[in-house]
Formats: C-alpha cells, structure tokens, sequence
C-alpha cells in the first residue's frame, strides 16, 4: 500500500519492514493484558487494530483493560464492548453501549481526572501498558511518532508501553505535523517546574520519542475521525452565554479584568461548545483558550476574529467544520498546538495561567456542589474528564447548565446533588438560561439564597423556596432537611417526574 509519496509518512526507513494488516498487529494484544490507544474525544484514536481486535475476540473471547485518553471514534467503544473485549475502562467514554454495560456492572470504569491517568502509570499506581497503539500522520527519520488530530495519552502510553504499534493514518492531512507539543514531566521528587508559562509556550518535541525498535508493527489505514455530535445553539444555549458575558463584561468595569479576559477552558458538548461561541458577539477580544477539545468554536472565535491562540490537547468537529478546517489547516496552524493532556490539563500550569474554566454540570445543588456524570446518582454518563483538573485549579470556575432537562420533568437544579464530582469549594459562578449566580465570597446560606434566586427555574422556584426556608428553620452551616434532600430523586425514578 505504501509507495514512495507514503515513505514521507514512514521516513525511518528500516520501520518499513515492519508494516503489518491490522491483523497481524492486533495479534500482538493478548488475554489480560493492558493496552493503552490513542484517541482523545472522537478525534485521533487507532482505528484498524481494535476493529481486528474485536473481530478476533468474537472467535476467540479475549478481556483487556483498555486505557486511552478519552473518548473514541468510529463506534469503537460500541464494537469492542459487544465484542467483550473490555474488561476494564479507564479514564473516560461516552458512548452509550459502553454506558449501558458499565451501568450493569460488566465492564470495570475507572472514572478519572484526565491529567492523572499517565502520572499513576509513571509510578506504577496503575498496570503497566503492555502494547501501545498510536495512530501517527508520519514516523521521523529517527523513530519519533507524529500523532494526528489528539495528543491525549499517546505520548506516556509509547514511552512507557513494552511494545508500540503505530497506525499510519494516510487520511489525516500531512499539515499536522508541527501542531504538537510533546512534553513529558520529569520524575518526583526531583520535577522541576513545566516551563508553560502562556497558552503558546512552546515546550516540547513536535513528536512522541521512543526508540525505534519499540515499534513492533506498522498498519495503514485511511479511516477519517468521526464527527462530534454537538447540537447548534438554542435560545436557552445563547441566554446562558449571554449571562456569562454580561458578568464578564462587569468583571471588566470593575478592573478585573480587561477586554482579553484570562485563557478561556470550554468543556466538551453541546452547551460549553454554544456558549463559547457566544463570545462572538461580545466586546471581548484578542482571546487564548488553553484547552482540552478544542471544539468548533474555537474556529468559529478565530474566523471572527477574535482568538489569537488555542491550546488544547484534541480537536473534535462537526462534519461541516471538518471540512472547512482541514482544507485551511495551514492557515490555522501558526495560532494552533496540541499537547498531551497531562499537560493541557495540568493544576500547575492552570493555576499559573490563571484560566477561566467553563464546564457543564449534570445538575448542581442550592448549595454548588455539581454532579457531572451520574444519572440519579448512580447511571455513569461520560465521566468526570478534565472538568475536576481545571474547576480546582481556576481563575474562575463557571458551570453552566440548563435549568430543565427532559422537557421539565428534571430539575437540575436540586436541593442536593445525588453525587458529587465537584464540591462548592470549587465552584465560583453556576449559569443556567434563569440567570447567573456569584458565589465568590458567600457563605453556604447566602450561596443558596442567591442560587435559587438566579438559576432555578420558575416551575421549581416555589418548592425549592418551601424546601430552603425549612431546612433553614432547622438550622445548621449548610441547612438541609436530610430525610427530603434527595426526594426529587426518589420522586423522579417513581414516577418520572420531579415535581
Ligand atoms: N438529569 C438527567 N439527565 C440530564 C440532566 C439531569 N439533570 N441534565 C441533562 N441531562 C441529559 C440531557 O437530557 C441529554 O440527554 P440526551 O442525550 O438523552 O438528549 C444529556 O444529558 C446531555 O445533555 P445536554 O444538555 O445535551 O448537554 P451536553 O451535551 O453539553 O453534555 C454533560 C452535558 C454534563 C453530559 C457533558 O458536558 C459531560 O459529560 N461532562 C462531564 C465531563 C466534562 O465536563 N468534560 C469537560 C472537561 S474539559
């Protein structure tokens, strides 16, 4: 498959030997053992091994513990999972077949801050990756790995796994190569300080070093990226990003802030994608965004003229998108880095730039505390992902969510969270379409009066009013009327509804 076009993909020339078909390779992965792939959101993930995989599991069943960055592509959750291959998920998903088996309890899912996951393998808090598998635009001449579209995990998996296979993606365009920045943090107790001191600090290698006789196999491929599945902006979407940029706008007069804003973080889906396009029609310019998908509005914000830079760690389109952007990569590239996500999604490095982090909650409570992952408090969604690593870490900690989910029959906004992945110490400002609440500074009495006054919405104000006043009466730091708190809970599993 390969000709002398494609030995500018492969330019070690004695690696060419090693070019298998995905078979050949997935044969390299055994029963029990670790394997750590690439792909980080949808975009980026080796694509023709865990299909040969699967394939080869339905004849011969086989279990494995699959890490990646985050999510994958192309229904490889999906294939793998029917196929039983998993029996461990680290550290995150989001596809609903693989939701399904977690939730019945078959497959093991390690729900993980993203920036964790590599630095548990480094010190061997977690198994030892045995295979590897990266898709890479190129090898160099020396054997370093070009990843594609995500950086994710690849890097630490290469470096750390006994063996690599690298999938040469001949579908993802050869502009990538230069985008990366590869920087793996030096060993405790003796780390010295992550030198990125702005979103565009160029730090690493513009690829994953490994030695070349690592690579055990080399597949082809040629198999695009899925597109996301985001959803455009809706009237509620635009109310909350209009709430935001009006407190923002505020934070500017009262000399916060100035009209470039902090490096701006936007979660993954359909909401933190709307809301950070609606900085298009803001004041605000001359913005960096440090990280982790970097979603359509992030080339939205640049063709409006109003990005300088972003840094992230995947980038994760539309179909439309995609076929705006690929074609003008170039254009792009000079304003674009990816990183691994250990970076990208550093506390170090977030505290330091001092970002203004926009996550989605699930539900959150009268009191701030968010629910990002769990249905009800106990059906796993995605995961946490790197909303943890960045709301701790912030300049700013937003978190929005709409204040109705199916159709009203949901509350998102409860008298308590049903679980919790961020506590109210991490927790600064909550959006929903209602309006915005300022909890900087408010202690949990006043946090509450102000959440309900701002974010609840109108079907649920008075019950919420009537639940407040009397946990109030009872008394305590945190009032709550335990033997109620998470009867809205109770209320929807029995009748499917919450009020
Ligand atoms: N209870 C039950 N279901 C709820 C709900 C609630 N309180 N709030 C929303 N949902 C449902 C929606 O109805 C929707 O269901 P559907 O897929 O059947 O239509 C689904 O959750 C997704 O919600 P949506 O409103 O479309 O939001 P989204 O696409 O922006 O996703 C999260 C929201 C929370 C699921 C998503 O952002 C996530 O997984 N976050 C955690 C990880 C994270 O923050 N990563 C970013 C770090 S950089």
């Amino acid at each position: 498959m390969l000709d002398g076009v494609h030995n500018d993909r492969i330019r070690c020339g004695r690696l060419r030997e090693r070019i298998a078909t995905a078979e050949e390779a997935a044969a390299l992965i055994e029963d029990g053992m670790t394997v750590g792939m690439s792909g980080f959101t949808r975009a980026g993930e080796a694509k023709a091994v865990p299909m040969a995989l699967a394939a080869r599991a339905r004849q011969h069943p086989l279990k494995i513990t699959l890490m990646t960055g985050a999510s994958l592509g192309n229904d490889l959750d999906k294939t793998l999972t029917e196929a039983h291959v998993l029996a461990r998920r680290i550290p995150f998903q989001s596809d609903p077949a693989l939701r399904r088996a977690i939730n019945r309890g078959e497959v093991m899912f390690i729900d993980q801050h993203l920036s964790e996951t590599v630095e548990m393998l480094r010190t061997r808090q977690l198994p030892r990756v045995d295979v590897a598998v990266i898709e890479a635009v190129a090898i160099t001449e020396n054997g370093g790995i070009v990843p594609t579209t995500s950086v994710g995990n690849s890097a630490s998996f290469a470096i750390l796994a006994e063996k690599v296979i690298v999938e040469i993606n001949l579908s993802q365009p050869a502009e990538l190569e230069g985008l990366h920045d590869i920087y793996i943090p030096t060993y405790r107790p003796n780390r010295m300080p992550i030198p990125v001191v702005t979103p565009e600090s160029r730090v690493g290698l513009p690829f994953i070093p490994i030695p070349p006789e690592k690579i055990a196999a080399i597949v082809v491929t040629e198999k695009l990226d899925s597109s996301s599945t985001i959803l455009d902006p809706d009237d509620d979407t635009r109310a909350i990003a209009g709430h935001l940029s009006e407190f923002l706008l505020h934070e500017v007069r009262a000399g916060r802030l100035d009209h470039t804003l902090q490096p701006l973080q936007a979660g993954i889906g359909t909401i933190a994608n709307a809301v950070l396009h609606g900085f298009i029609d803001t004041p605000f310019h001359d913005l960096k965004m440090y990280s982790e998908v970097l979603q359509d509005s992030t080339f939205d914000l640049f063709d409006a003229g109003k990005l300088r830079f972003a840094s992230g760690s995947s980038i994760t389109l539309s179909e439309r998108k995609y076929q705006e952007v690929l074609p003008r990569l170039a254009e792009y590239k000079p304003r674009l880095m990816l990183r691994p996500q250990e970076i990208s999604n550093h506390p170090e490095v977030v505290r330091r730039l001092g970002l203004i982090c926009i996550n989605t909650a699930l539900e959150f409570d009268i009191y701030g505390n968010v629910n990002s992952t769990h249905v009800g408090g106990t059906q796993m969604m995605n995961g946490i992902g790197g909303s943890g690593d960045f709301a701790r870490n912030a300049y700013l900690s937003v978190f929005v969510t709409k204040s109705i989910a199916k159709h009203g029959a949901i509350s998102s906004v409860v008298p308590m969270v049903s679980h919790v992945d961020h506590t109210e110490h991490d927790v600064d400002i909550l959006v929903t379409e209602v309006g915005l609440a300022d909890l900087r500074g408010l202690a949990p009495r006043e946090r509450a009066a102000t959440i309900i006054a701002n974010c609840v919405h109108a079907d649920y104000q008075p019950l919420m009013r009537d639940y407040f006043a009397r946990a109030s009466a009872r008394g305590g730091h945190t009032p709550h009327v335990l033997e109620e708190a998470l009867s809205w809970h109770v209320r929807l599993a029995e009748t499917g509804r919450m009020a």
